[in-house]
């Protein structure tokens, strides 16, 4: 982990333009800020899907077309906290569902708690915790030939480029069964004057998020960044459906990292490319998963229409 994490940052710092992945935002804090984020104001991701979750359930469970008689497996990619999962959790509980719960995330503290909640508010429930990278997962889901449906949510596919999304829907298709669901939430397209705010907002919640990974680097990597040098910077058209954050230099500086024995120059402006968030429709869908083993099954909406929950079928 660490090797790859020094590589990388090496790598996007040495490329032109400079990059540095999101996927290094979440250490300790950096999991804490983001919870700071899906309570903002601005961020509306979670609270759409959250009310997906609540009031849509039972057009939820009807698409996946399970019934209480036989059993089946919900796997989630990324659970976190399972907040809005839990309402979807507890009404096939009541419900009288048969089936278990793998919930599969990076951060082990969070699937402890994760696994502690659960036996609180659903106490009957089996969940079967699973640590690790997504990607790594993937073909242990295939051990078991039960059905599935696997959530992917929050607009988490949307830190991938179009490409790279297709080639995991792709490779989760590979290691399931026909008839294996999807169920994939993401942020819809909108005006720029509700999607930018959200990874602009006026506390200053998301760029702490952004400069954290600046941070991390002096922590872990022995970096002298000094934070009051770069600022962040979002940026956002409809017409692309892409919400960019960089991190700008504001002056001619140069940063050692000692761990890389190497030193970076920025130029004032110099941009540092952080994440993506893609916003999506149905023609974008349609694109990403042509190539796979899915097809498009059914599409629930909050009552704003501002987040999609995509449910996808395999062959
Ligand atoms: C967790 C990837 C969905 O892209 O909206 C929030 C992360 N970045 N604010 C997103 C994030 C800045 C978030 N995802």
């Amino acid at each position: 982990m660490n090797k790859t994490f020094k590589n990388e940052v090496h790598e996007g710092l040495s490329s032109n333009p400079k990059t540095l992945s999101s996927k290094y935002f979440y250490d300790k804090k950096g999991d804490a800020i983001f919870v700071e984020i899906m309570n903002l104001p601005e961020y509306y991701l979670t609270r759409s899907e959250l009310d997906i979750f609540q009031n849509k359930t039972h057009k939820l469970i009807e698409a996946f077309g399970v019934h209480p008689d036989s059993y089946f497996e919900i796997i989630e990619l990324g659970a976190g906290d399972g907040t809005k999962t839990k309402e979807l959790l507890k009404v096939l509980d009541q419900e009288n569902y048969n089936f278990d719960y793998f919930p599969i995330d990076i951060s082990s503290n969070a699937l402890e708690l994760l696994k502690q909640d659960l036996k609180v508010e659903i106490p009957n429930l089996n969940v079967e915790i699973q640590q690790g990278d997504y990607f790594e997962v993937l073909t242990s889901l295939s051990d078991s030939k039960k059905p599935k449906v696997v959530l992917f949510l929050g607009s988490n596919i949307g830190n991938m480029y179009d490409e790279m999304a297709s080639k995991f829907i792709y490779s989760l298709g590979a290691n399931l069964q026909a008839g294996d669901q999807i169920l994939l939430g993401v942020d819809l397209i909108k005006p720029k004057e509700i999607v930018l705010p959200a990874y602009n907002d006026s506390q200053g919640i998301t760029a702490k998020f952004n400069m954290n990974l600046l941070d991390r680097i002096n922590n872990e990597l022995g970096g002298d960044f000094n934070l009051n040098h770069f600022e962040h910077q979002p940026e956002y058209t409809e017409k692309e459906g892409i919400a960019r954050s960089f991190i700008v230099s504001m002056t001619n500086q140069t940063v050692k990292i000692e761990a890389l024995g190497q030193s970076y120059t920025f130029s004032k402006g110099e941009k540092i490319q952080m994440e993506i968030s893609r916003k999506y429709n149905d023609q974008l869908i349609g694109k990403i998963i042509e190539n796979t083993d899915f097809i498009l099954h059914e599409k629930v909406l909050d009552s704003k229409e501002y987040f999609a929950n995509y449910i996808l079928k395999r062959n």
